[in-house]
């Protein structure tokens, strides 16, 4: 009698290479493996506060490196839907979520900077702020319109929504050029960089106006 034993090595190699090949355990993978790089930074900037390596001026500093990386993000966010277009692979999809939330993650530690540890959440001084600074008021509009997006980013508020949730999470464009705006408009000399960002995001939003022109010349 011919006995055929598995192997426990051969039962665990199976179950890995079945779950690495079902949808669920990529999606998961890929926005897990994101979601780890994307704190970097933030881990990044915590060692430097406690190692006294933010600069003189360590507020500001925070302020330019969580404004720079919520700014990125939010264009990787944007970049998802070309990239899944252009290579096919589907991996850029799930990583739209998890740019977007990490990107709202960032923008709440910049704001939180601000009114928190920049102005100790002083209402007299943040108004008086607001309003000699106009350029963080156009921030504070791109970080309110963030908020819809973040909250509603989840299959129950997709599925409730219905058609209405396209149009909230079409804010996106919206809040970056306002994220955009921002940036050039609080920079003193040189506008090399936001302009870089703002060249990223023209090109992105032509990308999806081609897009666009393509589909319903075909209807
Ligand atoms: C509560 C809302 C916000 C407030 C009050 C705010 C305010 C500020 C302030 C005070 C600075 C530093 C200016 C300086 O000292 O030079 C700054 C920088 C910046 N913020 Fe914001 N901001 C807000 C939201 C946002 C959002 C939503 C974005 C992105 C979409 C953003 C992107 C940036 C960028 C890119 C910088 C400059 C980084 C650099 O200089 O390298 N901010 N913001």
């Amino acid at each position: 009698m011919i006995v055929n034993f598995t192997t426990p090595g051969k039962v665990f190699s199976g179950l890995l290479i079945g779950s690495f090949n079902s949808i669920k355990f990529r999606k998961i993978l890929s926005r897990s493996l994101f979601y780890a790089v994307g704190l970097i930074p933030f881990l990044l900037l915590i060692l430097d506060f406690y190692s006294d390596r933010l600069t003189a001026e360590p507020i500001q500093e925070a302020m330019h490196r969580t404004g720079k990386y919520t700014l990125v993000l939010l264009l990787i966010t944007l970049s998802c839907t070309p990239l899944k277009h252009l290579t096919g692979i589907k991996v850029f999809l799930y990583l739209r979520k998890t740019a977007g939330l990490l990107s709202f993650s960032y923008a709440t530690l910049h704001a939180v900077i601000f009114f928190i540890f920049d102005y100790g959440l002083d209402f007299f001084f943040i108004k008086e702020a607001l309003f000699e600074k106009p350029y963080a008021l156009m921030g504070l509009f791109s970080y309110i319109l963030l908020i819809p997006l973040a909250a509603t980013s989840n299959h129950f508020f997709m599925r409730r929504l219905g058609k209405f949730w396209k149009n909230i999470h079409s804010l996106i464009y919206v809040l970056t050029a306002a994220g955009i705006f921002h940036f050039i408009w609080l920079v003193k000399s040189d506008y090399r960089i936001p302009l870089m960002y703002g060249l990223v995001f023209v090109f992105l939003m032509a990308y999806r106006v081609l897009i666009f022109i393509k589909k319903n010349s075909k209807l």
